[in-house]
């Protein structure tokens, strides 16, 4: 049962603050902290902020903080730190809004986190096992963020992330030496063409070289991948449109130029044609529907990624399955604030026959988590930014410490 639950103020990556968890049962403790993001969508559950212009430009979080230690810690004690669902549902119950702004998704999600680690503790079984159970074998396909654009970046490249995906492994840790690598290569190149300040890197430890068109970045990829000793066949390429961020309402922003809904279909078909492209995340604003759905029906062996589309919101993932708008999920637990909910999108999205890509935020700590999940839940992709930055490889070292107790019973996951 749970004796005591605290909450304190901590820093993440981008340097502002964020809620971190202790749950004690009598024989286990969970630590958990929760992350935050830059291009959030509009349907995400609230993060809370106290908005004291004194503190930490406003972002400082000690009303969430307050509201584990005060309210929900009352209610906590003396639960079965097990009942995942039940502690998940009380919470949501005991907040009674749709998108957790009473006491913040932020303090909610910490708490449903470290729940699931203080139970997996208490019963002496790693996370992913308990989280699910036998059956959980399989090594999520790193999604490596391997240059930065959008928001994430000081450049001025329209599409936020350019991925590497070493599908091609046969073993996750052989996946993530092969990443690796091919981030090296890729700085090579990117310092060789634009100098060396073009190695510097963005929020998720990608390069951020001063690029400015799609072309030029998926150019510089595929000469990594060469330049590395890979092929095509090996690693594939993924992109995160993050495309809400150069929407204007009626025309998207890109490469200099501003195209239509209709021309931006297109020009992701000629890209899809051109590029080893695998997978397309968020291609065009948040409530665009109908035109992931165009694009889903064209592209029809490329994954389609829905993330601020869906919001990890079942509600929201059901109109999609219904419009075939896209043919994956990208889950990001604090989009909507507890444990058992983000099992509920995977499994909706699974039920559908859609993928689903286990996701870190661009600001992120130095909590695991994610890596246990994406393993639970069978996972096909793991999004967790660049080969590199602890909070990064924070993820992906867990996963080879999965990989590693699993032994022989491990399987990468084949797309
Ligand atoms: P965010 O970006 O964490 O800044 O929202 C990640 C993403 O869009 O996938
Ligand atoms: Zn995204």
């Amino acid at each position: 049962t749970i004796q005591k639950v605290h909450a304190r103020e901590i820093l993440d990556s981008r340097g502002n603050p964020t809620v971190e968890v202790d749950i004690y049962t009598g024989c286990g403790f969970g630590r958990a902290s929760v992350p935050s993001g830059a291009s959030t969508g509009s349907n995400e559950a609230l993060e809370l902020r106290d908005k004291d212009a004194d503190r930490y430009n406003g972002k400082g979080v000690l009303d969430a903080v307050d509201n584990v230690n005060t309210t929900l810690a009352k209610e906590l004690l003396g639960m079965d730190a097990r009942n995942q669902r039940e502690i998940d549902e009380l919470m949501i119950a005991l907040d009674g809004t749709e998108n957790k702004m009473t006491f913040g998704a932020n303090a909610i999600l910490g708490i449903s986190m470290a729940t699931a680690k203080a139970a997996a503790d208490s019963l002496g079984i790693a996370l992913y096992r308990y989280l699910g159970g036998t059956n959980a074998f399989a090594l999520p396909v790193p999604t490596m963020n391997v240059i930065n654009g959008g928001k994430h970046a000081g450049n001025d490249l329209s599409i936020q992330e350019f991925m590497i995906q070493p599908k091609g492994a046969d073993t996750f840790s052989n996946a993530l030496r092969i990443g690796a690598e091919t981030y090296h290569a890729l700085g090579k190149v990117l310092e060789d063409k634009y100098g060396a300040s073009a190695t510097n890197v963005g929020y998720e430890g990608g390069y951020a070289p001063p690029i400015s068109t799609t072309a030029d970045a998926l150019d510089a990829l595929v000469s990594a991948i060469e330049e590395a000793g890979y092929t095509e066949s090996e690693i594939s390429i993924g992109l995160d449109s993050a495309a809400s961020e150069f929407f204007d309402g009626e025309k998207y922003f890109i490469d200099g130029k501003k195209i239509a809904p209709a021309e931006l279909v297109d020009y992701y078909l000629d890209l899809i044609e051109t590029y080893p492209i695998l997978s397309i995340e968020d291609p065009f604003h948040e409530e665009s529907f109908e035109d992931f759905a165009t694009l889903t029906s064209e592209a029809w062996d490329t994954i389609i990624v829905g993330d601020d589309l869906f919001v990890t919101n079942v509600n929201r993932l059901a109109k999609g399955i219904e419009m075939e708008a896209a043919n994956a999920l990208l889950l990001k637990v604090n989009q909507i604030g507890t444990i058992s909910e983000s099992f509920d999108a995977a499994n909706l999205a699974q039920r559908n026959g859609y993928s689903v890509v286990v996701s870190h935020r661009s600001a992120e700590t130095e909590d695991p988590m994610i890596a246990d999940i994406s393993v639970a839940i069978g996972g096909d992709l793991i999004k967790t930014g660049a080969p590199a930055r602890s909070e990064r490889t924070a993820k992906y070292n867990q996963l080879l410490r999965i990989e590693e107790e699993l032994g022989d019973a491990a399987r990468y996951v084949q797309l």
